[in-house]
């Protein structure tokens, strides 16, 4: 019923989404993560399904139901999504990266549980920083060809548009898309800030759905543009 009344903007499309949080284990019972319930990336990938797109959803851990028509990966660590990342890229036409990957992993994975001594003397962790997922993808043939188009996610907690426009440079991507947290970190609404090379653009306050559909929309218009 849903597709009868959605315009079918991304008809043809191959949209390939992130989300989630990523998990990096400290031994076999812990780890580190990021704070991240993956509703707008489930919501995007919804709303790009609804308008015609085969949609390759690549999930961190999530509480979430797949989307209807969504083909869905589930993965761990940074290194497991960038992995499932680049299996799908040659066939990607749109990348979007929503997920909260962890900047850092432990160096090390402990085999076994580590234990408290009874001393009180603290495990040293060290880390290793993560390969940025969305940079290696922005840096690769397809997107340089201009054959895949590359979307961002930003959430900070301060000097939102500044920061998103470094990222965005930074990131090497057409369009990034910031939001304030945390207050919005688990909520069913949101507000988006679109940077891309032309300017600013706000899509206010709405629930998490309403902006997928919105952002749908929006990137439709730039993929003709991309494409004239
Ligand atoms: N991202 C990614 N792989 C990483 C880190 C980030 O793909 N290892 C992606 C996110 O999915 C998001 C964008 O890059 O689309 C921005 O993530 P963010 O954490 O805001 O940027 P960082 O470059 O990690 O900067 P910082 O955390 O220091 O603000
Ligand atoms: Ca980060």
């Amino acid at each position: 019923l849903q597709a009868f009344f959605s315009p079918r903007l991304l008809a043809g499309e191959q949209v390939l989404i992130t989300a989630g949080p990523t998990f990096e284990a400290i031994d076999p019972v812990r780890g580190i993560t990021n704070r991240s319930s993956g509703k707008m990336g489930f919501a995007l990938a919804r709303a790009a399904r609804e308008a015609g797109a085969q949609v390759t959803l690549v999930a961190g851990p999530v509480a979430l139901a797949t989307p209807r028509g969504v083909q869905r990966l589930d993965v761990e660590s940074a290194q497991d999504m960038l992995g499932a990342v680049e299996q799908c890229v040659p066939h990607a036409s749109v990348f979007i990266a929503t997920a909260a990957v962890a900047d850092w992993r432990p160096a090390a994975v402990a085999a076994h549980k580590i234990k408290k001594d009874g001393t009180g003397q603290l495990p040293q962790l060290g880390f290793i920083e993560n390969p940025d997922i969305l940079a290696t993808v922005a840096a690769s043939r397809r997107a340089q060809e201009g054959a895949l188009y590359c979307v961002g996610f930003a959430a900070e907690s301060e000097n939102l548009l500044e920061h998103a426009r470094a990222k965005r440079q930074r990131k090497g991507v057409p369009l990034l898309v910031g939001n304030i947290g945390p207050a919005t970190f688990g909520q069913d609404d949101n507000a988006l800030l679109l940077v891309d090379e032309a300017g600013v653009q706000e899509l206010p306050r709405a629930s998490k759905h309403a902006l997928a559909r919105q952002l749908v929309a929006e990137l439709a218009r730039r993929l003709g543009a991309a494409r004239a």
